[in-house]
């Protein structure tokens, strides 16, 4: 049995002390734009401490070539452009830093939030450590919530809308004969609040006061 991970929403995240990615076979880290360790671009990398695996995946992202003009498998083109690497590298060192901040909205969240009826924020758990690259709360008044925030002025998103078994794209191997029904709840429950390093104290306070109000007053 091979462990994949994929540790696209936890850069720096960690289980028991152990820092995500470096329990599988493989760590996958997607660092798009939008991710706790971005890029100016698209842009991503691979952890692993076998070898073999990491020598197939430096042939795999550049069309399988070992040497110039000898390909060795059929790869893809998935180079990590220098200019890429430049912006990661630098912001590489303030990752724990940021990742300390959302935690810290985080904290200021989940407080305001635990005794609201009818909201669920995300659970915390003692041996694990979080860096919320999203901070998803579930309530089954999703769409009424999201319209009264988005009214408000606060950016909300949702983290996502549709399971995987029901996407277009698994129709063909019939994964949408499953009845999954915990995903399926889930995705219509689940709603994505402001959390980024940059978001000022002001603001966290502006959306737990919109949210409270919202749950207090309707
Ligand atoms: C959890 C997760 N896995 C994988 C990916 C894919 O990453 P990329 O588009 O950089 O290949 C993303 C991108 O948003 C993601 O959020």
């Amino acid at each position: 049995l091979k462990l994949i991970e994929d540790c696209s929403h936890a850069h720096g995240a960690e289980y028991k002390g152990r820092k995500v990615g470096t329990f599988g076979d493989v760590g996958c880290f997607s660092c798009g734009v939008v991710k706790n360790l971005g890029a100016f671009g698209d842009a991503g990398f691979c952890t692993t401490d076998d070898p073999e695996v990491a020598s197939r995946i430096d042939l795999l992202r550049v069309h399988g070539q070992k040497v110039k003009n000898q390909h060795l498998l059929y790869g893809f083109n998935s180079r990590l452009d220098e200019l890429q690497a430049v912006v990661l590298r630098i912001r590489l060192r303030t990752l724990e830093e940021e990742n300390e901040r959302r935690r810290e909205i985080a904290r200021r969240y989940t407080e305001a939030f635990s005794a609201l009826d009818g909201l669920l924020p995300p659970p915390e758990f003692p041996d694990r450590k979080s860096v919320y690259h999203r901070y998803v709360v579930r309530t089954p008044r999703r769409s009424e919530l999201m319209e009264f925030l988005r009214a408000q002025g606060i950016g909300v998103g949702i983290q996502y809308p549709q399971p995987l078994h029901l996407q277009d794209a698994w129709q063909k191997e019939g994964f949408g004969r499953y009845h999954l029904p915990v995903s399926e709840r889930v995705c219509s429950e689940v709603l994505s609040l402001p959390i980024y390093p940059e978001l000022r104290e002001e603001e966290v306070s502006y959306v737990i006061e919109k949210v409270t109000g919202f749950f207090r007053d309707r």
